[in-house]
């Protein structure tokens, strides 16, 4: 640790590359080409473009959803709430190819509209992928999907975007630790929203408890 400052360098390992975190988590469905369902969180995941809609997440090789990815190109990512944090943990332990963790988790799977792999009926909101690309980039590789389909539930249909933030209540991860015979998984949810008005060039901050 070397002193600059006011400021502390740190040594780059998992948890301080965490900072950058507070990544919601998503729940993403893949088929293998024996039809077998995979259900799999993953919390590296991102909107890289609209025009055309298109997301880019990575995918440790050795997992399951990246055979998957390989074997059939769609998935589905699935937007579970802080409500579903136990199914969530149950669909991240390590089963043997071809296990449906959504029957693990006591989740339900239901058919998507333009891709194979099902949607998550216990989550709000779907979003159904195709690959455009995949590249490794050392233990990981990442997939550029182009989004071919967005439902929600019919709940949130008149919601307005503020609205609807607070009832996906998006599951927040932040950290990972692991102890002797203990492991901690950190997520943190939405809480408070600001909103940052741009009024004749005049600027005001409001901010609110949800
Ligand atoms: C909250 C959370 C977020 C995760 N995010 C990712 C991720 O972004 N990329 C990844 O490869 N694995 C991620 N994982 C780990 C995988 O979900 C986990 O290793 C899982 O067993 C892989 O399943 P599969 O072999 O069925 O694909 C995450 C796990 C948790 C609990």
């Amino acid at each position: 640790v070397s002193a600059l400052g006011d400021r502390v360098n740190l040594s780059i390992e998992n948890d301080v590359l965490r900072l950058l975190g507070f990544n919601p988590v998503t729940l993403i469905t893949t088929v293998g080409k024996d039809g077998s369902i995979n259900a799999a969180p993953h919390s590296w995941v991102t909107v890289v473009d609209y025009n055309p809609p298109q997301l880019l997440f990575s995918v440790n090789m050795k997992h399951d959803t990246y055979r998957n990815i390989m074997e059939t190109r769609e998935f589905v990512v699935n937007i579970p709430g802080v409500n579903m944090i136990r199914e969530v943990w149950v669909t991240q332990r390590r089963f043997s190819y071809g296990t449906n963790e959504l029957e693990e988790a006591n989740l339900t799977a239901f058919p998507s509209d333009k891709v194979k792999p099902p949607r998550v009926k216990e989550c709000k909101a779907h979003i159904e992928c195709k690959v455009l690309w995949t590249r490794i980039i050392g233990s990981t590789c990442l997939v550029l999907g182009s989004i071919e389909a967005v439902s929600i539930s019919k709940e949130m249909e008149k919601l307005d975007v503020k609205e609807r933030a607070v009832a996906l209540n998006r599951l927040i991860f932040f950290s990972y630790q692991k102890g002797e015979n203990v492991r901690n998984w950190l997520f943190a949810e939405i809480g408070k929203i600001h909103i940052l008005t741009e009024r004749d060039g005049k600027v005001e901050i409001r901010s609110e408890t949800v």
